[in-house]
């Protein structure tokens, strides 16, 4: 048995008559690629936040490793945000600092020298080149702060990794860059990843498993390929504009994922 990360029972939460979430579950298991899909304002950039104690639930719990983050003093918190990383919807770069600056952050306590070794690392990762750490937040393009963002987020090696809308704003090559890094990550790092996305071909294309958060609860849960094959309902209109580009990506997908396992 796999084990859950995070176990959400009973989640409400609402702005004024704006009710978001009305008695959602949801477990976030081990080692899996949990991709949330959902409308606009549907909540779930607002879910991340609850996840790591950011916003606060109306009612329900949310553990963590077994534990109530509703009691977690500052100590817990803080090792719940060094355990799991978060790439925020807006990039959230400071942009007064250096891109190295930024990577180096969460990295407090470690020399410079080792400092810029892991932001080494971790920029090629991401697929950005070692001069680029000099360059301020404001002068790289929308896809390459998206990918510093990610290497700030990954540079702590968090054992698990919030995606908030990491292709969005993007061409459809940095769409699909951005997807294969994310996989890459997640074969190379062998962490727990859960990405919030409306991009389909992101949602269809990284994850292990999908669920979509709709009328305040999670739903249609199910692999990529049992959700392509709805044929009514929410998840079947939601997913409709992509459904033939979905179909051509998963076809010949199985057998080159299975070539690259091995
Ligand atoms: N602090 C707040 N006060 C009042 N309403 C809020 C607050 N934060 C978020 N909301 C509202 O909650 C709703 C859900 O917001 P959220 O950002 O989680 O949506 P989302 O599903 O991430 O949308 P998107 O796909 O556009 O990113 C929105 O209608 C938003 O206006
Ligand atoms: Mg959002």
């Amino acid at each position: 048995m796999t084990r859950a990360l995070f176990e959400v029972r009973g989640l409400e939460k609402a702005f004024g008559s704006n009710v978001l979430f009305a008695g959602a579950d949801l477990d976030v298991f081990e080692g899996e690629t949990l991709a949330i899909i959902g409308e606009s304002g549907s909540g779930k950039s607002i879910f991340l936040k609850m996840l790591i104690g950011l916003v606060e639930p109306d009612a329900g719990v949310i553990l963590y490793k077994g534990r109530n983050i509703a009691d977690f003093d500052q100590a817990a918190l803080d090792n719940l945000h060094r355990e799991v990383g978060y790439v925020f919807q807006n990039d959230a770069m400071f942009d007064s600092m250096t891109v190295l600056e930024n990577v180096g952050y969460g990295l407090r306590g470690k020399s410079d020298a080792e400092v810029r070794a892991i932001a080494e690392k971790f920029i090629e990762m991401v697929g950005l080149q070692i001069a680029d750490l000099e360059k301020f937040p404001a002068s790289l393009s929308g896809g390459m702060r998206k990918r510093a963002a990610l290497a700030r987020a990954i540079a702590v090696e968090p054992e698990i990794i919030l995606y908030d809308e990491p292709t969005q704003g993007l061409d459809p090559q940095n769409i699909t860059r951005i997807a294969e890094m994310i996989e890459q990550l997640q074969m190379e790092l062998k962490g727990t990843s859960v990405v919030v996305t409306h991009d389909m071909r992101t949602a269809f294309g990284v994850s292990s498993r999908i669920v979509m958060l709709y009328g305040g609860k999670f739903a249609f849960e199910g692999t990529p390929e049992q959700l392509i094959e709805a044929r009514e309902g929410p998840i079947h209109e939601f997913i409709q504009d992509a459904r033939e580009e979905l179909q051509a990506l998963f076809q010949p997908r199985e057998s080159s994922s299975d070539d690259a396992r091995r």
